[in-house]
């Protein structure tokens, strides 16, 4: 009894803001998932909701005399980079698979989102034997000019790793998005599922036969933007264990074991893997009792307990936002809240709890109070009232750091901007013309505050991988309610 006192007692001072605030979920997780269609590449479909947005990149991959249309841009710029969208699949797919029942109308629009990014991966791994392609547009052009996708004129430089360049990080985490992604697609479209799958394992191979960090090879065109800071490891360990879950084949497991454990991470995102490893494999442990996966729910527990409020691990901000580094904080936020989210499902289940330290007993309601606190704060229940989702409420960032967003849209003008014309709509203090809707931004800094500026990209810039991880825990409390 005492113990729970304490539990109440400790994040009572963290729930009081939120009590009674209960955002519309449904609507929310409506427009994470809009979001992406205007991160749209390739031809666009004739039901485009977003219509501001255009077909664009319809040549990329002729460079290399392949078809690499398709997929998204990861953020406010016009670059494909494959890890962070791998990344952002496999959380999508994630999420789907693990809640789809719960999603209601918005299950085929997420199944939608994921196909528009595996039918691009696909081509990827297939197009050219031996060869992964890992993206498309060259970086540092891109990132010189301001211009609208649709009237790109940078180079569309096709990136891959090979047997002789190898890059097991980018490579495991596409396997790990395919595989999770054929679990998605296996009910609904078996074909489609078998081929991800079959993929998925080819990839997965390639991954582990040809061992490096694809930083090494590709260096400036993926480094700053998407280094493979933490190496390959993690991603070897993520791909296994989706390989695993994918295909019950004990081979992944082995591999699993013969790495020999991993990092003990407080952060989880599309350079960190082990946390997203431990919770997915811990589900062995708790749900399917199997004590060979112990070691893996004894790591997701330790990193949960940098995440709690009283860790010091992990920093709150006064207005009670999980606050993690200050580029794009938003998106360490919705990926640790999906973990929290999926850990408090496996332990409700089974009826699990653990221990914090001093006789502090974590609960699901723990985490699921934590999560909702985190889910709130960012859809306007914090301190300056600010929403950061795009389009959701009555106030959200009207500036934000990207670039179809913040050009006039080719629908209205379709005379092209080039490289350099298009940074008077940078410079301008004006709102942006075109809502992203759904679009959830880097959000604010330590001290709750949010300055809503272009040029404060490590705030006001959205990303693939910042909605992707939100959408199972709004689908979470979407399907509660308004419990
Ligand atoms: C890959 O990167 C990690 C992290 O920077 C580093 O520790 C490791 O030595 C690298 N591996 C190879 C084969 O270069
Ligand atoms: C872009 O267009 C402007 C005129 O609007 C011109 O002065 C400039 O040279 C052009 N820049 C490039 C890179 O073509």
């Amino acid at each position: 009894m005492s113990s729970l006192f304490f539990l109440v007692f400790l994040f009572s001072s963290f729930l009081t803001l939120n009590v009674d605030a209960n955002p519309n979920y449904v609507e929310a997780l409506s427009k994470s998932l809009l979001f992406f269609q205007g991160q749209r590449s390739g031809p666009l479909p004739t039901d485009q909701q977003l219509s501001w947005r255009a077909s664009s990149g319809l040549s990329d991959g002729s460079s290399a005399n392949v078809d690499l249309t398709g997929a998204y841009y990861d953020a406010g710029d016009n670059v494909k980079f494959n890890f962070p969208m791998a990344f952002t699949t496999t959380m999508l797919s994630w999420s789907t698979f693990d809640y789809g029942e719960q999603m209601g109308l918005e299950l085929q629009n997420a199944r939608v989102n994921i196909r528009w990014a595996t039918d691009y991966l696909l081509k990827c791994a297939t197009a050219t034997p031996g060869k992964l392609y890992v993206g498309v547009g060259d970086p540092n052009a891109d990132h010189k000019c301001w211009e609208r996708p649709e009237d790109m004129d940078t180079p569309r430089t096709v990136y891959s790793v090979s047997p002789s360049n190898p890059g097991s990080d980018v490579a495991a985490e596409t396997a790990a998005a395919l595989a999770a992604a054929s679990m998605v697609f296996r009910e609904v479209d078996s074909e489609y599922s078998l081929l991800l799958l079959a993929t998925a394992k080819n990839v997965m191979e390639f991954a582990i036969k040809y061992r490096g960090n694809y930083s090494d090879s590709l260096s400036s065109s993926v480094c700053p933007f998407y280094c493979s800071y933490s190496g390959y490891k993690d991603e070897l360990m993520w791909g296994a264990a989706w390989l695993q879950k994918a295909t019950n084949d004990p081979n992944y497991k082995n591999f699993i074991e013969s790495l020999g454990g991993g990092d003990h991470p407080d952060i989880f995102n599309w350079d960190s893997k082990y946390a997203g490893a431990y919770v997915l494999l811990s589900q062995r442990a708790l749900v399917n009792k199997d004590i060979n996966y112990e070691l893996y729910k004894q790591e997701a527990e330790s990193f949960i307990r940098k995440i709690l409020p009283n860790s010091p691990s992990t920093h709150y901000t006064p207005g009670g936002l999980m606050y993690k580094l200050p580029q794009s904080n938003l998106q360490h936020v919705t990926a640790i809240t999906f973990l929290l989210t999926t850990y408090a499902k496996y332990m409700k289940a089974t009826q699990h709890i653990f221990n914090c330290g001093n006789s502090v007993i974590v609960n699901p309601d723990t985490l699921i109070s934590l999560s909702k606190q985190q889910v709130d704060y960012i859809l306007g229940e914090n301190p300056i009232k600010m929403s950061y989702m795009v389009g959701f409420g009555s106030r959200f960032p009207m500036r934000i750091h990207h670039r179809a967003s913040s050009l006039p849209s080719q629908v209205l003008l379709s005379k092209p901007f080039n490289c350099t014309e298009g940074f008077q709509f940078y410079h301008t203090q004006n709102p942006n013309p075109n809502i992203v809707t759904g679009a959830i931004v880097g959000g604010p800094d330590k001290n709750d505050e949010y300055p809503d500026k272009r040029d404060h990209y490590i705030h006001s810039e959205p990303g693939t991988y910042i909605n992707a991880p939100f959408v199972r825990p709004l689908a979470y409390f979407a399907s509660r309610g308004s419990a």
